[in-house]
């Protein structure tokens, strides 16, 4: 089928280097801006073909994490490995953003970074150039490599916008897009780099009830049917416990808690944190979700106010690179 995404082909899965199934790996990672420590000496490791979460209250280092990751940020420590399908393993400290996303990391932004006067398919056909160049010259020329690259990015254009159900907008402008669907768009133009990890920045942030639902089905069916790993900060704790293989804590800079979702939803640390966070009229909410979760009615968290409560806050604006 013509419209089909598939998997990356890398190499095997399971390479002499990749023996432990990690896919990420980052120790000792130290961030500072000025007086200020960002992130304090923070480890992650990624398992390949995993959800993990990254939650926590508001300016815990979570796009920091991510920043750093994807080489936007610098940090003054630390070490980042990404150990692709095809074997070996590369180190992302410092590497600069275009380098780690052809490599095989792509990502969205808190903020929607779309150029609204261009249509959803130019959006990403731009992204899926990135990996199907010509060089400027046989573009200028018109020549046939050029024009080839030309149809294989829009021909992968069309197959991502398909994937995440945008099909019918394609022409449209992005900028006309409801929120909904331009955070789709994003994620869109991500996988348009045919990534190995995907790094999604608060995605539902500003979508509405039924949008979220849709986005939560995206997240899944991009981790199970294109096999990528998926790490996902979010602030909605339902999202996060219907998706999530397994979520990290961050507060502070510092990683406070990992563990699977409803591990983390019960450990008094995460609890603290996200209590101390809240303004007074969101710690009752806080402290029902939690009381929901100890007498085990499911996930708690239901309503979206959950322990991430606190994160709901506005926060356009806010990211700082
Ligand atoms: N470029 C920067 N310059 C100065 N301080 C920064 C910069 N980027 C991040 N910070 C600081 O680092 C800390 C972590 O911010 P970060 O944006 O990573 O938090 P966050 O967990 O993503 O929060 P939110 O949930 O609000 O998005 C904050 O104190 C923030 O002010
Ligand atoms: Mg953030």
């Amino acid at each position: 089928m013509s419209t089909e995404v598939r998997k990356t082909d890398r190499g095997p899965a399971g390479a002499a280097a990749d023996a432990d199934g990690t896919v990420l790996e980052a120790s000792g990672v130290t961030l500072r801006f000025g007086g200020l420590t960002s992130l304090d000496d923070i480890g992650l490791r990624m398992r390949r073909g995993e959800v993990l979460a990254v939650i926590g209250p508001n300016g815990a280092g979570k796009t920091s994490l991510f920043n750093s990751l994807t080489g936007a940020y610098v940090p003054q420590e630390g070490r980042i490995v990404f150990r692709p399908r095809a074997g070996g393993e590369h180190s992302l400290l410092g590497r600069k953003p275009h380098v780690v996303s052809r490599l095989g990391l792509a990502r969205t932004f808190q903020n929607i970074r779309l150029f609204g006067a261009l249509t959803a398919l130019e959006n990403v056909k731009i992204a899926a150039e990135t990996r199907l160049t010509a060089g400027p010259v046989s573009v200028m020329l018109g020549l046939p490599n050029a024009r080839r690259a030309e149809r294989a990015s829009d021909r992968r254009a069309h197959e991502v916008l398909s994937f995440v159900g945008l099909l019918d907008r394609i022409n449209e402008l992005a900028g006309s897009l409801s929120y909904g669907d331009q955070r789709r768009l994003e994620i869109a133009r991500a996988l348009a780099t045919d990534p190995e990890v995907l790094l999604l920045d608060e995605p539902a942030a500003g979508t509405n009830p039924t949008e979220k639902l849709e986005l939560e089905e995206l997240i899944r069916r991009i981790n199970t049917e294109l096999g990528v790993s998926v790490l996902l900060i979010e602030h909605d704790m339902r999202l996060v416990m219907s998706v999530a293989d397994r979520v990290m804590v961050l507060n502070f800079g510092r990683r406070i808690a990992e563990g699977s979702p409803s591990e983390v939803q019960r450990d008094p640390a995460v609890i603290e944190a996200y209590l101390g966070a809240a303004a007074e009229d969101e710690k009752a909410a806080v402290a029902e979700v939690v009381a929901e979760a100890e007498a085990g009615h499911g996930t708690g968290a239901d309503d979206g106010t959950g322990t991430g409560g606190s994160g709901e806050r506005a926060r356009d604006g806010e990211e700082r690179e």
